[in-house]
């Protein structure tokens, strides 16, 4: 009997590049791994644009299926922790990278990976929150353990229109503080403000070379933007804030000064998704399921089909796209 076959997405090798497929594959093609899960959905983020691109050399060994998120329901497994019929997410740990992701039918990896899936989110509902959703959770909890509270004042997003920012804003609204959207779109004022945005304010106030200390305003931030946006940022927050770094969407420079650090005791909190520790993971996706507006989350999704992420790469890198997008990838 012939292997039941699946759709993927593939990336190989072309001569110094790489070329972007969509084709069916069957399980045997799978790497080796303790257990394996049909994927029921995927989403893209920023970091999936740039794996499809090849704008940065990511990507370990060819061919590769990208797509660094799933959610699915575990078929087989030999790990201690997982039984078939267990509703189960990835997030990182070198999916599309290393190993193959989530842009296929099926997907064969550690269990150790695996967290379950919140009975309150629905597949899709854990892609429309995915890699994105979890980082801003990451970051307001890293603002939070270094004592930032609703009451100290304003706290900066950046990125504001795109998927860790629309999260961020969210649940910091959820939780009380007064959010400033920095955006670079903002004819995206009743969207930032139906999310929880206090006020907004154009990027492109930071996004030149700044005064190493400027007037200090924000309680905390969270950036996705790095470069010159970081650099201000630390330069404006007041004395003993604290910014939540995690991305590099302007660059992935840090053009500052130590004068912010040394006259003004802030703290530059560096939030990475991909390895953090399994307790964390699942401390942030109860803390998800605890918090999330699931009517917020849905406003701010859209959904595609798998062979249709090919195209939507380039407009997410370009910083085109609002929000979140959500992968169907089951049948
Ligand atoms: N460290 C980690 O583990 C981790 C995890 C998740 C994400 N990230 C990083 O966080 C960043 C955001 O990820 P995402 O998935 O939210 O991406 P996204 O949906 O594309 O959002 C990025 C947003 O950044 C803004 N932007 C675009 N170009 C910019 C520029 N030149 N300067 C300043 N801002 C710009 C845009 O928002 P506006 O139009 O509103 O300005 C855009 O929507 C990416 O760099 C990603 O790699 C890191």
């Amino acid at each position: 009997m012939s292997a039941e076959t699946f759709p993927a997405i593939i990336i190989d090798r072309e001569g110094d590049g790489q070329k972007v497929s969509f084709r069916s594959i069957d399980e045997t093609a799978l790497p080796p791994g303790n257990t394996l899960v049909r994927v029921e959905a995927s989403t893209v983020n920023y970091k999936d644009g740039l794996l499809l691109s090849g704008a940065i050399p990511l990507i370990q060994s060819f061919p590769m299926v990208p797509g660094i998120d799933l959610a699915g329901i575990v078929e087989w497994s030999d790990h201690p922790r997982w039984r078939p019929g267990d509703r189960v997410i990835a997030n990182g740990w070198g999916l599309g990278e290393r190993h193959w992701g989530g842009y296929a039918g099926k997907c064969r990896l550690d269990g150790d990976w695996l967290v379950a899936c919140p009975d309150r989110f629905s597949a899709k509902q854990a892609m429309a929150i995915g890699t994105a959703g979890y980082t801003a959770m990451l970051c307001v909890l890293a603002l939070e353990r270094q004592g930032v509270q609703p009451d100290d004042g304003e706290i900066l997003v950046t990125g504001a229109s795109g998927g860790v920012g629309s999260i961020a804003i969210s649940l910091l609204a959820r939780r009380g503080y007064r959010v400033v959207a920095a955006t670079g779109r903002l004819s995206e004022e009743p969207y930032l403000r139906h999310l929880g945005a206090a006020s907004l304010i154009d990027r492109a106030e930071f996004a030149q070379a700044g005064a190493p200390l400027q007037k200090e305003r924000w309680a905390g931030a969270i950036d996705t933007a790095g470069s010159h946006m970081l650099a201000n940022i630390c330069a404006s927050l007041r004395y003993g804030g604290t910014v939540a770094a995690t991305g590099i969407a302007q660059g992935a420079d840090f053009p500052a000064t130590m004068y912010p650090l040394a006259l003004r005791g802030i703290t530059i909190c560096g939030v990475d998704s991909v390895h953090a520790a399994v307790e964390l993971r699942q401390t942030t996706w109860k803390a998800l399921a605890a918090e999330l507006d699931l009517g917020l989350l849905k406003s701010m999704t859209n959904e595609i089909a798998l062979a249709d992420v090919i195209e939507v790469a380039p407009t997410i890198l370009a910083g085109g796209v609002r929000g979140r997008i959500v992968v169907e990838v089951g049948t």
